[in-house]
């Protein structure tokens, strides 16, 4: 078994499957395509099956290189999309790569799109085959709940009659190609012999280190990476909310912070999105027993999900100053996708902060250059605003001619999430600025219990 396999892998003759063509499965179809394998992509959406097949991109953000590989790999015949399992049977390598979210209201994992896959994929499972999961899981998934739905929906036995491997993927959309090529993988087998295999697969693409581990390591680095990440984020966010309340300017510390050694304080933000961050926290720490108590993990996600209400707040504060009530405003919010120059809306806290001003009474005009039915001209989106709140600092952002944004809004005021604005310039085109982590009070006042103390000092001496 493991020879044919490993023969097929290195004359690229194994037929390879990808199921599940989103931001992970379709560029990492592309790539094994362009490496020479024959690769069927099986996607439910009928759309994407479609429109991939005509050699056009289901993704529209900024992805260098994708839609030109796609194009170039669907015309050669060498990558083709379908929604019919039956394809499973003649494939000697499946790779999952569908979406796994968690459950809103009880941040358990939501392995409905998992389940149907395997449950779909088990019956058209040949001996020999080698099944790879890519999707990210919680901790523990792959032995409680792959391997054991896999060998009841196929007959088969697990490292006898077919590999089971856990490899996950560690793209940013923007980066999905660069990433897939040049980023160290782990590989998680079932067993060591699946491990090596899985790893002469991927060096047909990857460049980095593939490191070859067990299952639960993989399922363990790979959320682990992601929940350090929103802890990071959590702090530079506390410390950006600790700077606006002493009256300090949070963008300017990080960079002295960051001047100490072994110091790398991420930036702040108006909040955290997308299908990764805001779940894989939750993801790693849902089959832990019941002895294990986080503590970390769920305070930085609470202070993470609470960045897009503090940004509602700011305008609103913004506003009042100028003796405007919010139920009376017109809020342009720009950016919706989740993470800049993307087209991605999974998560996004720009929805979070428009639910949470629309439950005020405001109007809220909404602009994003990358998502069709916020595109258009952002000034026409600007006229008669009082308020515009940057949430996604998109490219395009960057270039907003201030002074006809002033000349345009109703109230020039502008809150910058992301720090795009340089403050004195958008001062001096006539806009009010209030910038997240820029603090508005002078130094010195009313700082709690110092305060206090100043007081006393200055009463015991006159
Ligand atoms: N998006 C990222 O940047 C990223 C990065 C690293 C890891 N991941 C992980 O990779 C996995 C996939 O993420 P994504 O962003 O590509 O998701 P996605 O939603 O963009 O893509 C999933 C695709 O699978 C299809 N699908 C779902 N169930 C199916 C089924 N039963 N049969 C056939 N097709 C099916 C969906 O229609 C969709 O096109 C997730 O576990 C995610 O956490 C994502």
């Amino acid at each position: 078994m493991k020879d044919n396999l490993l023969r097929a892998i290195e004359h690229q003759t194994a037929n390879l499957v990808v199921l599940g063509l989103g931001y992970v499965g379709l560029p990492v179809a592309c790539m094994f395509a362009k490496a020479g394998f024959s690769v069927l992509g099986l996607e439910r959406r009928q759309d994407k099956v479609d429109k991939i097949n005509r050699g056009e991109c289901p993704i529209d953000g900024k992805e260098p290189g994708l839609a030109e590989l796609m194009a170039q790999v669907v015309g050669e015949g060498k990558f083709t999309a379908t929604s019919d399992y039956q394809v499973c049977q003649s494939a000697q390598i499946v790779l999952l790569a569908v979406e796994t979210p968690i459950d809103p209201s009880t941040k358990k994992p939501d392995y409905q799109a998992l389940t149907a896959a395997l449950t779909d994929l088990g019956p058209h499972l040949a001996r020999g085959t080698m099944v790879i999961i890519e999707s990210t899981i919680a901790p523990g998934t792959m032995a409680m709940l792959v391997q054991p739905l896999l060998e009841k929906q196929s007959g088969l036995r697990v490292n006898e009659d077919f590999y089971l491997v856990h490899c996950p993927e560690r793209v940013m959309p923007g980066k999905l190609l660069a990433n897939i090529h040049n980023c160290h993988r782990v590989v998680g087998g079932m067993s060591p012999e699946a491990a090596e295999i899985a790893s002469h697969f991927y060096r047909h693409i990857v460049e980095a280190n593939l490191d070859p581990v067990d299952c639960l390591t993989a399922e363990l680095v790979k959320t682990m990476e992601n929940a350090y990440r929103d802890v990071q984020i959590a702090f530079a966010n506390e410390m950006a909310l600790l700077c606006e309340d002493m009256g300090a300017d949070v963008w300017q510390i990080r960079e002295l912070v960051n001047k100490s050694p072994y110091r790398q304080m991420h930036l702040p933000g108006a909040g955290v999105g997308g299908h990764c961050i805001p779940k894989d926290p939750w993801l790693l720490i849902a089959n832990a027993s019941y002895g294990f108590e986080s503590r970390m993990i769920r305070t930085a996600r609470a202070i993470n999900d609470n960045m897009p209400l503090h940004m509602a707040d700011l305008a609103i504060e913004t506003l009042s100053e100028v003796g405007i009530k919010i139920g009376q405003a017109r809020v342009l919010v720009l950016g919706y996708s989740y993470l800049e120059n993307a087209d991605d809306t999974r998560n996004s806290f720009s929805a979070v902060m428009v639910e949470h001003l629309q439950t005020q009474g405001a109007d809220v005009v909404i602009h994003d250059p990358w998502i069709p039915q916020y595109q258009g001209d952002l000034l026409e989106r600007a006229a008669g605003c009082d308020v515009a709140v940057l949430m996604v600092k998109h490219q395009a952002y960057y270039h907003l001619d201030l002074g006809l944004l002033r000349n345009v809004m109703r109230t020039p005021i502008l809150i910058d999430g992301r720090h795009v604005f340089d403050p004195a310039q958008v001062q001096a085109a006539g806009l009010i600025y209030r910038g997240l982590g820029q603090g508005t009070k002078p130094v010195g006042v009313e700082l709690g219990p110092l305060a206090r103390t100043a007081e006393i000092l200055q009463e015991q001496t006159g």
